[in-house]
């Protein structure tokens, strides 16, 4: 596995990629890697004649009084984790490389970047695309690899790919969880063994709400309601959402039927996390 530093050199090696004709898997990481990453990279080198993983803690995407400073950075175990999963090469820019003195331009996400998330992290869409975006130069992928967990990120990048007629295909791959269900994620570091048991109501709020749809209840306010009641009821837990939507364009449903995701956000402690199951409703 190569380790490439420079942004100028990562796209010097791509452009010879693309003169080559060889494909290019791309999945782009803040590190701190896990399982649910390492799915991607295995797609990405099974389906690619080159996989390249970039690990940037992004600081574009960040508020002021979110954790960019304390985000985990796990860089030598992610370099083992990177190597063994079949990664050619790893992108790690600076900071300064990556953004320079003098960067001025950024993406805007639009209307699908305000809504959950971007509700709760004010201009956090349009640091993942304006990151993305430029990564996508940098590597120039034939195809980009993104994990369901972040289910808003991946809809907003695909808009980008699809709207700024970027070459290339977006795969997204189904969340990895752990043995009891909590979705893996780089801040489930920062939980306690406490809000570890407590984190685990998400997945479990989101299997009772599949469960009542399959047995009839189709009514968004109906299902959301038991899930408010139940987490409001559990100490230590806040709810930031719990929304029913259509799957491709995420309008909120009254009533669900067809390709449906219920995604859900909640703070345990100091930590926000999210997850989400997507469903065939007849
Ligand atoms: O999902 C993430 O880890 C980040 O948002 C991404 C896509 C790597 C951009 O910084």
């Amino acid at each position: 596995m190569r380790i490439v530093k420079s942004t100028k050199q990562m796209q010097k090696l791509a452009l010879q990629w693309r003169q080559q004709g060889k494909s290019v898997g791309f999945v782009p990481t803040m590190g701190a890697l896990h399982d649910g990453h390492l799915s991607l990279i295995c797609k990405a080198h099974q389906k690619n004649d080159i996989t390249v993983v970039s690990v940037f803690v992004n600081p574009l995407q960040f508020g002021p009084k979110e954790d960019f400073n304390k985000y985990p950075r796990t860089l030598l175990q992610d370099k083992k984790l990177c190597e063994q999963s079949g990664c050619d090469v790893l992108f790690i820019p600076s900071v300064d490389d990556f953004y320079g003195d003098d960067f001025q331009t950024t993406v805007t996400a639009g209307a699908l970047g305000e809504l959950l998330e971007g509700a709760s992290r004010p201009g956090h869409f349009d640091g993942v695309c304006t990151v993305v975006l430029k990564l996508l130069q940098q590597t120039l992928p034939t195809v980009l690899y993104l994990g369901q967990k972040d289910y808003q990120q991946a809809c907003i990048l695909k808009q980008m790919v699809s709207d700024l007629n970027l070459p290339l295909k977006v795969q997204v791959l189904p969340i990895v969880r752990e043995k009891d269900g909590l979705a893996m994620s780089s801040r489930n570091r920062y939980l306690s063994s406490h809000q570890r048991e407590q984190a685990l109501l998400l997945h479990k709020t989101l299997k009772e709400m599949r469960r009542r749809l399959v047995l009839g209840e189709r009514q968004a306010a109906v299902l959301k309601r038991r899930t408010k009641a139940q987490i409001s009821a559990t100490q230590g837990i806040q709810l930031d959402y719990v929304e029913c939507l259509d799957a491709s364009s995420m309008a909120p449903l009254k009533r669900l039927k067809g390709a449906v995701v219920i995604l859900i956000a909640a703070k345990v402690g100091k930590t926000r996390l999210i997850d989400n199951i997507r469903l065939n409703v007849p």
